[in-house]
């Protein structure tokens, strides 16, 4: 058996702030108690980590990254391997990916690939969820016997006609069937069909440059599409979960069904919380860098993302990490915004980017804690085995320096891109000691992980219903 103690930290979880110190054996939280307390002084240990002045939280949970999603004719250029190892050096110790179901492939298919990719090559604990992009008789049948797998959650995309998209028919049935069977759809909620007009549109008129994805994929178009996702999941008696919110008038629609008690959720993720409009702008085609979907929207959006992260209208932050090269990747879209591939680097800088929020006033510390950790593990059934520090939780478990000073760079970073949307960007606070099921995988600022530690996790259905 081994045995580590954490001693002299302050432990944050969603719920409390202790000064406490944290046995750790075999793997598992065994016991916090109070610094001076007759039983810590007791405990003796194989490795004691001093977090004196730090803080002691849960591992970060990332809800959504797509690793190696092929996508806009190329592939996510982070792996399993990079990704998690990103994730990692961030504090980030449990993410969930999305399987992709392709068109005319059955859900298995997809899933099947989807473990063959990761399989020994993560750093971190992995979990997926399913993308259905051929809702049918079969795939509808193939749901329940993936949530009895421990792949309860299933995103379904309103935008991206030909691709990824399901008319509201198909998403009817799948949300019918997630309602029986207690899988959770996850909802992309922007009108492809409309988007796609204006993109034909903008493009005929010689409005070819990056800023213009921004500028037709129209928050009015994220706004309708979530009130008719979360119509659509009314008639269908399911709950719903609602990905990369970006826009204000989106998050009134969930504030709105929430208030009258809906089973609805909302992530929003740092791009949206910390970019805008103006990243899309940069000249020389750098605003490719940020071409996302739901797009970056004008600043004055952030306000209701925060107030809604404060209120619980949003419940989770999570990346969307999607991240594609500048060089030869992004420039697939010089000439035409519409070729950009759509997603952005993050996994590494979200508790980061997070904590800022707390240094800058915008949540509290056991917010922090709570919209990065436990609420996306209480979401997607991973609960209280990840999301906290407890007794009998993993022993996922990040030192955080609250007073340490970084700037964020292409130079430090260690996700698999050659750009960075937070270049320059100064935060206060820093991972400093990261422990996955009690095993070192950071350790004072160098990793001492290796591929093939971090390992699949099988989920339960949404603790939030
Ligand atoms: O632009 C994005 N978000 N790319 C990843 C795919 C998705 O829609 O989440
Ligand atoms: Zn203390
Ligand atoms: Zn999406
Ligand atoms: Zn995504």
């Amino acid at each position: 058996m081994t045995r580590t103690v954490i001693r002299g930290g302050l432990v944050i979880t969603a719920a409390d702030e202790t000064h406490a110190d944290v046995l750790v054996e075999d793997g598992r939280i065994a016991a916090l108690a109070a610094h001076d307390s007759a039983c810590a002084q007791g405990w003796t240990a194989d490795r004691t980590i001093d977090a004196t002045g730090k803080y002691v939280i849960p591992g970060g949970v990332d809800a959504h990254t797509h690793m190696e999603l092929p996508f806009g004719g190329t592939f996510a250029s982070d792996t399993f391997e990079t990704g998690t190892r990103a994730a990692a050096w961030g504090g980030t110790t449990t993410i969930v990916d999305f399987a992709v179901q392709s068109k005319g492939a059955s859900l298995r298919e997809g899933l099947d690939a989807w473990y063959a990719k990761a399989d020994g090559q993560c750093a971190v604990d992995y979990a997926f969820h399913m993308i259905l992009s051929d809702v049918n008789e079969g795939s509808l049948k193939e749901m329940d016997r993936l949530v009895e797998e421990g792949i309860t959650s299933f995103k379904l995309f309103m935008a991206y006609p030909g691709v990824f998209y399901s008319d509201d028919g198909q998403i009817l049935r799948a949300m019918q069937r997630s309602a029986d069977n207690g899988g959770l759809i996850m909802m992309h909620a922007e009108n492809g069909i409309a988007i796609d007009v204006l993109v034909e549109q903008a493009l005929a008129a010689g409005r070819t440059d990056p800023r213009h994805h921004g500028e037709v994929r129209k928050a009015l178009l994220e706004a309708e599409a979530t009130h008719r996702a979360i119509q659509l999941a009314r008639v269908a008696g399911a709950p719903l979960y609602v990905v990369h919110v970006s826009a204000e008038e989106a998050v009134a629609e969930l504030t709105q069904a929430r208030d009258k008690g809906l089973p609805v959720f909302g992530e929003t993720c740092p791009q949206y919380l910390f970019l805008s409009t103006d990243n899309l702008a940069e000249p020389d085609f750098e605003g490719a860098k940020y071409v996302c979907s739901t797009p970056l929207r004008p600043k004055e959006h952030q306000a209701a993302l925060w107030r809604g992260l404060r209120t619980d209208d949003l419940q989770v932050v999570s990346t969307d990490h999607c991240p594609f090269c500048f060089n030869g990747q992004k420039e697939l879209g010089r000439g035409d915004f519409s070729k950009i591939p759509n997603g952005m680097p993050g996994v590494e800088h979200r508790m980061d980017l997070l904590h800022q929020a707390v240094v800058d006033g915008h949540i509290s510390r056991r917010r922090w804690i709570d919209i990065a950790c436990a609420a996306p593990a209480r979401m997607f059934g991973l609960y209280p085995k990840k999301g906290t520090v407890a007794p009998g939780a993993d022993a996922d478990i990040v030192v955080y320096d609250p007073h340490a000073e970084q700037m964020l760079s292409v130079d430090t970073h260690h996700m698999n891109v050659d750009y960075s949307a937070y270049e320059g960007k100064r935060i206060t606070g820093r991972v400093e000691t990261v422990l996955s099921r009690g095993e070192e995988i950071i350790t004072d600022r160098t990793y001492t992980g290796r591929a093939g530690h971090g390992q699949y996790v099988p989920r339960g259905i949404c603790q939030n219903i």
